[in-house]
Order: C-alpha cells, then structure tokens, then sequence
C-alpha cells in the first residue's frame, strides 16, 4: 500500500502549503473571513491525510477494496469540503448557489464516508 501511502502523502504536502499561506495572509491582513477555510484545510487536508499516509506505510489493510474507497474518498471528500466551503463563503458571481452548496455537503458528505471506511479497516485491521 506504498502507492496510496505516497499519494497520500504527496496532496497532504500540497495542503499543507496551500493552508499555511492561508494562515500567513489571514495573520498578516487581520481578516479573519477565512478562518474555518484555513482551519479545515489543515486539519483535514494536511494533518488527516498526513494521518492516513502514515497509516498505509505502518499497516497492511485487510481490504483492498475498502482502502481504494476510503484513499480516494479522503482526497475527493477533502478538496470538495474545502472547496465548498470557500465558495459558500465567497459566492462568486459566476455560480449558481445551488452549486456551491451542493459542493460543500457533497465535499462533506464524501469526507465523512471516508471516516467511515476508514473505521471499518481500523476494526478488521489483525495483528500485523
Ligand atoms: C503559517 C502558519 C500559520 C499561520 C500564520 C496561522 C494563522 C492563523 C490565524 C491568524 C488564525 C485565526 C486566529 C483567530 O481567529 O484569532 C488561525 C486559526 C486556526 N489555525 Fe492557523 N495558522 C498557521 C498554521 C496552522 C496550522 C499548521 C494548523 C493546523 C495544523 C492551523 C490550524 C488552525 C485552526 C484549527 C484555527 C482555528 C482556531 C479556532 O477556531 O480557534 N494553523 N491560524
Ligand atoms: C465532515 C465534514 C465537515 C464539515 C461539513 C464541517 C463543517 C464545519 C463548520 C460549518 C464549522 C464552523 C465554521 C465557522 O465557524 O464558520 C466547522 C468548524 C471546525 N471544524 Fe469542521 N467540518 C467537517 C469536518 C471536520 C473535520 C474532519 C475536522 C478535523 C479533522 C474539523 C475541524 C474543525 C475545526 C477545528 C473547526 C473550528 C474552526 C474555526 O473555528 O474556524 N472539521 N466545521
């Protein structure tokens, strides 16, 4: 599972950076619109996935199935819950704002998916 503990580790990276500079200019313009962005890209995108990429380099999941959902559902349910959440809060002229909302509890709803895949290989996870 080195190639999904890589993959991981690679978009966590890129997060992490992204939620950093965030964090630089919300300090240094002393506009805190921003925060729960800020906060969300870091704790989901960067220490969440950063979490599982370690996850896949310690353990041998029992499913591989399941890790394929549980990897791509983190990445697609972290950029969608972040990205939702910056066009909800932003609501550019150009979309409707049925799509932003529909990107925010969809994001959403594919992160929590994968906290739940991510449960199941936890409780099927043997000894090594
Ligand atoms: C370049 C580094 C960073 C800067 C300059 C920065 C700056 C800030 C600022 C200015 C706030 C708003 C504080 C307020 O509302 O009074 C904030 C909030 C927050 N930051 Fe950062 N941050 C940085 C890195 C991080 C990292 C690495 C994490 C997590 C891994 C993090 C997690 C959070 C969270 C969770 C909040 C919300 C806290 C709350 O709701 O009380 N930040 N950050
Ligand atoms: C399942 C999808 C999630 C949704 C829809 C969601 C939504 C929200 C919302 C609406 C807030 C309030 C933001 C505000 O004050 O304006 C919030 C705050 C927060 N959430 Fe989440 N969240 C999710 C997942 C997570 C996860 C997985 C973590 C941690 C790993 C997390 C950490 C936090 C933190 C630290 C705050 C406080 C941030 C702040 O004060 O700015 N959330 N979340």
């Amino acid at each position: 599972m080195i190639k999904y503990s890589n993959l991981l580790l690679k978009v966590a990276a890129v997060f992490g950076l992204i939620g950093a500079g965030l964090g630089g200019h919300m300090a240094g313009s002393s506009d805190y619109a921003i925060r729960p962005i800020h906060a969300h890209i870091l704790v989901v995108g960067w220490l969440t996935l950063f979490a599982w990429a370690v996850y896949y380099r310690v353990f041998l999941p029992k499913n591989r199935i399941l890790a394929g959902l549980h990897v791509y559902s983190a990445i697609i349910g972290a950029v969608g819950l972040t990205g939702g959440m910056a066009l909800y809060n932003f609501r550019p002229d150009f979309l409707p704002s049925a799509v932003e909302t529909a990107f925010y509890i969809g994001g959403g709803a594919i992160l929590l998916l994968s906290f739940v895949f991510f449960c199941l290989l936890a409780f099927m996870q043997k000894d090594k």
